[in-house]
């Protein structure tokens, strides 16, 4: 198949094609994904909540990352592969930006990286890691890995001046080099702005449809946080799919039926034979 490079979704956006995008952190996931023809394929920091079962997505280091990251790259053959900067991978300024940029490209064999927040000292890193030769999406709206400063997660950008910080901070990490920036929980309106404001595409999530495309999390649009005694909620803009959690558990339940109550394994699934002057040794 043919690999989806930055020049294949440049060309997506100018003949004004929807782009999609999923995450996915794993091996299994990271062959759906790229089977079902997806554009780009985000090894988000989301993993942290769906996947470690943290509250936010501070807690995932740099080092389960690149672990993430590898195992999906080795699963996908033709999806941009997007690894997520996670939380104290950049913070410290632009040297610390690129050699974790560096890790993601080289050790987590990712396509190129994102990163969260659109202030002046996030741009200046952008910019480093742009020019260190990494392809950068940027991040902003809603931003997770800020939670300690936002006071919890909640949509950004409903009033004037805080849609007009993230139309300038979008416009800053334009010309610090990002090829495309992620809008995640704002209005649609603003959304729509900021995309007819900008010259590369939008990503949204949570944002309605005037993006030049879409993300969402894998477990969350396949419906697969519905465990009956730690349901997670899925969030309001988030489309569910399937009821693969359903599923999953259906089956899980079956099996353990199947084993204590002695139906498994049957004949049918004891494989293994010694031939019959053999088994007369046993006796
Ligand atoms: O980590 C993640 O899944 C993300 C998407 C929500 C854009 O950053
Ligand atoms: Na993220």
């Amino acid at each position: 198949p043919k690999r989806v490079t930055l020049r294949t979704l440049r060309e997506k956006y100018k003949r004004g094609e929807p782009i999609s995008m999923v995450t996915a952190y794993d091996y299994p996931s990271a062959v759906h994904v790229d089977e079902a023809g997806i554009d780009m394929l985000l090894v988000g920091d989301s993993v942290a909540m769906v996947v470690h079962g943290h509250d936010t997505t501070l807690p995932i280091t740099m080092d389960e990352m690149l672990s993430h990251c590898k195992a999906a790259a080795r699963g996908a053959q033709r999806a941009f592969l997007v690894g997520d900067m996670p939380f104290g991978s950049v913070e410290v300024g632009p040297e610390h930006a690129v050699r974790s940029a560096i890790r993601m490209m080289k050790e987590g064999g990712m396509d190129g990286v994102k990163i969260e927040g659109g202030f002046t000292s996030r741009a200046r890193s952008v910019a480093a890691v742009v020019e260190a030769g990494v392809a950068v999406m940027g991040h902003v709206g809603l931003t997770p890995q800020s939670i300690s400063v936002l006071g919890g997660f909640r949509p950004a950008a409903q009033s004037a001046s805080e849609a007009l910080r993230v139309i300038r901070e979008a416009k800053a990490l334009e010309a610090a080099g990002c090829f495309a920036i992620v809008l995640e929980c704002v209005p649609a309106l603003v959304a729509a702005a900021v995309t007819r404001e900008l010259g590369i595409p939008t990503i949204g999530i949570g944002a309605g449809g005037g993006t030049s495309g879409q993300v969402l999390v894998y477990h969350d649009l396949l419906g697969m946080m519905q465990h009956p005694h730690h349901a997670k909620v899925t969030p309001k803009f988030c489309k569910q799919y399937s009821s693969v959690g359903a599923v999953i558990q259906e089956a899980l339940t079956a099996y353990h039926a199947d084993v204590v109550g002695g139906h498994f394994p049957s004949e049918a699934f004891s494989p293994y034979k010694i031939a019959r002057e053999e088994a007369q040794q046993l006796l």
